[in-house]
């Protein structure tokens, strides 16, 4: 049974998960049983592109890339192009909306409208906009339940590194205690800079000029990404449903050059730590710089490396590091759901 795949945005990671769908074709109907068909493309810049048998993704690609317009796709009579976001959410026959527009995390939108629209049209959804589920993960979560479709979002907190899956599926049975990590790899390299001897402001420009912070850096050093991140684990991996707003945040942009290294002449390291903590129930979480001794699992973590700790009651503590970005990374987070998806819709119809 093919899968049929309408991107709502089609930037970098959206085109990163169109190469490896292209270019893992076999692997993944060998393997997997996922024989994947691109139907739609809509993108406010780029245009918008329907076939209900199918796109080339071969020559999709080449549209974006050599004409930043998908408009110029071959017609053939039966191809609709025009069409809005929405339209395209409603009217195409998709089984599975990739949501990766450029998404304002403040208020969440246009993805969380564009998720609701989906499942309100019995619409599954895969997507690496922090937004929908840091902000509205109850409500959407449950619409997606009521409508008996598939809502998928690992590519939110640390890209491909699986962090949300990992402890759903392979730590079963364990209560995890506490999370804990780093989860922010421009302030993850920055610190690193800074133990090497660049001050503040040196070691941000680096981080700009590697892509690795926002173009607005003030969510990275604030701790406001990885709030949103803090608030998902929470809502997902300790099942403690909290707003973004009851973590308490405190960012990296009062770290000097001297606090960072006196801590490495005392032994110790700063890092920016999420920590997500149970209590009776609840959880208490923050983001904040810690001090953490050197043999400290995560003070090995340098550069923009993210990773993270589980302390469970049962397996002890189990840390997970890796790539917190980059377009093939999160492309591939947006493959593990796909795979996902279609392993639970192979289950249901047997
Ligand atoms: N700017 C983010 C980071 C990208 O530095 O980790 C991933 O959310």
């Amino acid at each position: 049974m093919t899968t049929k795949l309408a991107f709502i945005g089609f930037g970098g990671v959206g085109q990163a998960l169109a190469e490896i769908v292209l270019e893992r074709k076999e692997m993944l109907e060998n393997q997997h049983h996922l024989d994947v068909s691109v139907v739609a493309v809509a993108d406010m810049m780029k245009g918008s592109v329907y076939h209900p048998d199918g796109l080339d993704i071969s020559k999709l690609l080449s549209c974006v890339r050599e004409n930043g317009s998908v408009e110029t796709y071959p017609e053939d009579g039966r191809t609709i192009t025009g069409w809005t976001n929405t339209e395209t959410i409603i009217h195409s026959n998709a089984d599975v909306i990739v949501e990766v527009t450029y998404t304002d995390v403040k208020t969440g939108e246009p993805a969380i409208t564009h998720c609701r629209t989906a499942f309100k049209n019995k619409k599954s959804v895969i997507t690496t906009n922090k937004g929908p589920v840091a902000l509205a993960y109850e409500e959407l979560s449950e619409l997606a339940k009521a409508k008996g479709v598939f809502f998928g979002f690992e590519g939110t907190v640390m890209s491909g590194t699986p962090a949300l899956r990992m402890p759903k599926t392979t730590l079963l049975g364990n209560e995890i205690k506490e999370i804990k990590g780093i989860l922010n790899g421009t302030t993850n390299y920055m610190i690193t800079e800074m133990e090497k001897g660049l001050s503040y402001q040196e070691a941000l420009e680096k981080a700009q000029q590697l892509g690795y912070a926002e173009a607005d850096p003030t969510s990275d050093v604030e701790g406001y990404d990885a709030r949103y991140k803090t608030a998902i684990l929470s809502n997902y991996v300790m099942g403690v449903p909290i707003s973004h707003k009851e973590v308490g945040c405190e960012g990296i942009s009062g770290l000097t050059v001297d606090d960072v290294q006196s801590a490495l002449n005392q032994g110790q390291k700063y890092r920016l730590l999420a920590r997500i903590t149970r209590r009776n129930g609840s959880v208490e979480a923050s983001v904040k710089p810690e001090r953490i001794a050197q043999d400290d699992p995560l003070a090995g973590v340098t550069g923009a490396t993210n990773a993270i700790v589980y302390e469970c009651d049962l397996a002890g503590s189990i840390m997970l590091t890796g790539a917190g970005a980059g377009l093939k990374e999160t492309g591939y987070s947006l493959l593990i759901d796909l795979i996902h998806f279609n392993q639970q819709r192979i289950l249901a119809k047997t």
